[in-house]
């Protein structure tokens, strides 16, 4: 049985903190899955750390939905959440409501994620609808980077934080099942969580929110463009592939590997017959 938004809803009700990671393919994604984390989010980071763009507004509808059908097919336990790329929900409703149906008619995901508050909401009450459960995303929302003049935290001032409260509410009202919170000064998340009836999801928000999410390749260190200020690299994955990567080259120069272990045999008698 996969987890579902009553799950995430008696969650919250009872205090118990919210893992989400982000996965992007099928082996990661058995491995997330295998340890329990109950949701798994395809990003559209992965067009940074899978694809190597300078930021996510490059990620394509296809791109997304190719590696949500991978993570799907790697899991059994997590509610699988589909980001929506940049420029697939700012059109119309309809626009939305399509390529929301494609996550999870063409790619098997459980829900979908898309970025904005009160200026997304009646979509995501359409979306919503339709029987496709969303997730909402304010505070730093990277598709709006260039606007926003880079990733910053959001919601120090007065306004702008009266904004996110009210964002945070609208997308409650418009059915949304929970919300991530990306770049909110602690304290203000802290009240956002509080007062919201959905959980909230923190990324570089601090303790207070509802459960935590992290980019996969920042916490296992094997993205070394950058590491972000808010992750923590529990290993350095990085480092240990490069290690057993020159091994692999040093052996593979000196003839060591392969060896008989790692090799196939046949029956002499055809050898001698060519
Ligand atoms: O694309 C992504 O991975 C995200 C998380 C940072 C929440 O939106």
């Amino acid at each position: 049985m996969r987890v579902t938004v009553n799950d995430t809803r008696e969650m919250k009700e009872k205090g118990e903190k919210i893992v989400m990671l982000t996965a992007y393919d099928y082996s990661t994604a058995r491995i997330v899955d295998g340890v329990g984390v109950p949701l798994i989010l395809v990003g559209d980071s992965l067009g940074m750390v899978m694809l190597g763009y300078e930021n996510t507004t490059r990620v394509t509808m296809e791109e997304m939905l190719h590696h949500t059908r991978a993570v799907v097919r790697g899991t059994e336990h997590a509610m699988v959440i589909g980001d929506m790329p940049f420029m697939t929900y700012h059109g119309s409703v309809e626009d939305a409501m399509r390529n929301a149906a494609r996550f999870v008619q063409e790619a098997g995901a459980q829900a979908i994620k898309l970025e904005g508050g009160v200026t997304v909401a009646e979509k995501v009450r359409r979306v919503v609808e339709c029987g496709i459960p969303v997730m909402g995303h304010i505070g730093l929302t990277p598709q709006s980077v260039h606007q926003l003049g880079g990733h910053r935290v959001q919601g120090r001032a007065p306004e702008a934080a009266r904004r996110l409260l009210e964002d945070a509410r609208a997308l409650e009202e418009a059915g949304a099942f929970s919300v991530v919170l990306e770049s909110v000064p602690a304290p203000l998340a802290a009240l956002i969580t509080e007062r919201a009836g959905i959980p909230t999801i923190g990324i570089a928000s601090g303790p207070g929110c509802d459960g935590q999410v992290q980019i996969i390749n920042d916490m296992l260190g094997s993205f070394t463009d950058f590491v972000p200020r808010h992750a923590k690299q529990y290993v350095k994955l990085a480092d240990i592939m490069a290690a057993a990567l020159t091994e692999y080259s040093n052996e593979v120069k000196a003839g060591t590997f392969p060896t008989k272990k790692h090799s196939f045999s046949m029956d002499e008698s055809v050898l001698a017959e060519l």
